[in-house]
């Protein structure tokens, strides 16, 4: 018994000395020390043994033991090292690591940014407030009342059409100037950008889903020279510092004079491309001097007080600044269009 553990320690040991990777270890641990290896074997038939026979072969197995375990550590670190300076397995530690992949910020976020960046700059505050709307903010405030065919021009996703508390998501951001200047007494300057929606069928420039930004300034003395120069300023920043604009009667209930305003074609410089239909201008926003029923209904007095604002899609800045025909790749979450940007 003792000659055959003898054996088995050489062939061990023997076995052991061959292996040159990490795998091949870990099956002679298996084999020899393992549950069901053969060294754990003959410690565990020692009972069968014996006494004056189980006690010398136990100590030998034992002494096996012990030693095998050491050979077994030397020689994972003789392979470890032998992987790191060369050998057949080495690793090259000069390699770079693998990247991990960064994130980004979506395109709606980063023009909503930079606009808002354009309108601070000229001392507006950026300011936000509730998607779920009520009628009387979203429409009676903004001198829309019940009924007027001006609603058609906001396809509405309700809520709840309850009489008594008729409930919307917003469907453009005029709600906060009512709601802006209920809070605060003139001067009022605030741009608030937020998410909008319409009851509407999906299509390259249409989403039901989609994002603005209003414009508010209120105060003594605000007049139409104001909104233009303001807006003029915001469409040089954004579309380049020869930029040329154009304003046009527009109608909004909340405003009046009412207005669209757009920049001379960035493409074709105005003589007319498919971007511009051939017409040589783009319409970026619509506007206007706050109308004095909005003002009474917050309490200002319209005498005293003037001011004007204006709502602007955020997405079709962006398309517009990019050259991207198709609306829907805002929501698409396609990596290949996001990582573009
Ligand atoms: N709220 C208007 C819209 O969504 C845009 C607008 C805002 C026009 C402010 C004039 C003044 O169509």
């Amino acid at each position: 018994m003792l000659n055959d553990l003898d054996k088995l320690k050489s062939q061990a040991i023997a076995e052991l000395q061959s292996i040159t990777d990490a795998n091949s270890i870990e099956d002679w641990r298996v084999a020899y020390l393992g549950r069901k290896g053969k060294l754990t074997q003959i410690l565990r038939g020692l009972s069968t043994l014996p006494i004056e026979e189980r006690k010398a072969v136990g100590a030998a197995a034992n002494d096996i033991k012990v030693l095998l375990d050491e050979e077994l550590n030397k020689r994972h670190r003789a392979i470890k090292e032998a992987s790191l300076d060369g050998g057949a397995q080495a690793i090259d530690v000069t390699l770079p690591g693998r990247t991990v992949p960064l994130g980004r910020l979506h395109p709606t976020t980063q023009i909503i940014r930079q606009i808002n960046d354009a309108f601070t700059s000229m001392g507006f505050e950026v300011v936000e407030g509730p998607e779920v709307e009520s009628d009387y903010y979203n429409f009676e405030a903004l001198n829309i009342p019940k009924d007027h065919p001006a609603r058609d021009m906001w396809d509405t996703i309700w809520i709840s059409r309850d009489e008594a508390s008729p409930t919307l998501l917003r469907t453009h951001t005029s709600p906060m100037q009512v709601r802006v200047m209920e809070k605060r007494q003139p001067p009022v300057r605030v741009v608030v950008p937020g998410r909008c929606y319409r009851y509407e069928a999906t299509d390259a420039t249409h989403e039901s889903i989609f994002f603005q930004i209003e414009g508010l300034a209120v105060d003594k003395g605000i007049t139409f020279a104001d909104l233009k120069g303001t807006l003029y300023e915001f469409a040089k920043r954004l579309f380049g510092a020869e930029r040329k604009v154009r304003f046009r009667c527009d109608y909004f209930p909340f405003v009046e004079p009412g207005v669209d305003m757009s920049i001379d074609c960035f493409v074709c410089g105005g003589k007319g491309c498919r971007l511009c239909s051939n017409t040589g201008w783009i319409e970026i926003l619509g506007a206007g001097m706050v109308h004095p029923n909005v003002l009474r209904g917050v309490g200002y007095d319209s005498d005293i007080y003037t001011g004007f604002a204006f709502g602007l899609g955020v997405e079709r800045i962006f398309m517009l600044k990019h050259g991207i025909d198709d609306i829907r790749l805002f929501y698409g979450d396609d990596l290949r269009f996001l990582k573009q940007f």
